[in-house]
């Protein structure tokens, strides 16, 4: 498990093995777009203040994927024991 901390709404939760960071932050009554939640379409991207993400998207590039500013909430997890969030 890990750490995201939601750096706008003042929010930290604990996202465990069998749950998504989408689902984590939904269940905390964050309203949070999303469409394919297979990693593909874009939709519920969200911008990485600290914390290494661990990309299990298809829709990032390269350069975005290395750049580690950017996150598919609906598949990607963390490498990092936290993780901060723009959200
Ligand atoms: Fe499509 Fe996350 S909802 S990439």
């Amino acid at each position: 498990s890990f750490e995201v901390a939601l750096a706008r709404s003042c929010l930290t939760l604990k996202v465990p093995a069998g749950k998504t960071i989408l689902e984590v932050m939904r269940e905390a009554g964050i309203d949070m777009p999303s469409s394919c939640e297979q990693g593909a379409c874009g939709t519920c991207l969200a911008t990485v203040i600290e914390g290494e993400p661990d990309h299990q998207d298809v829709f990032l590039s390269a350069s975005e994927r290395a750049s580690g500013t950017k996150i598919m909430t609906c598949v990607s997890r963390s490498k990092s024991a936290r993780l901060v969030l723009d959200i």
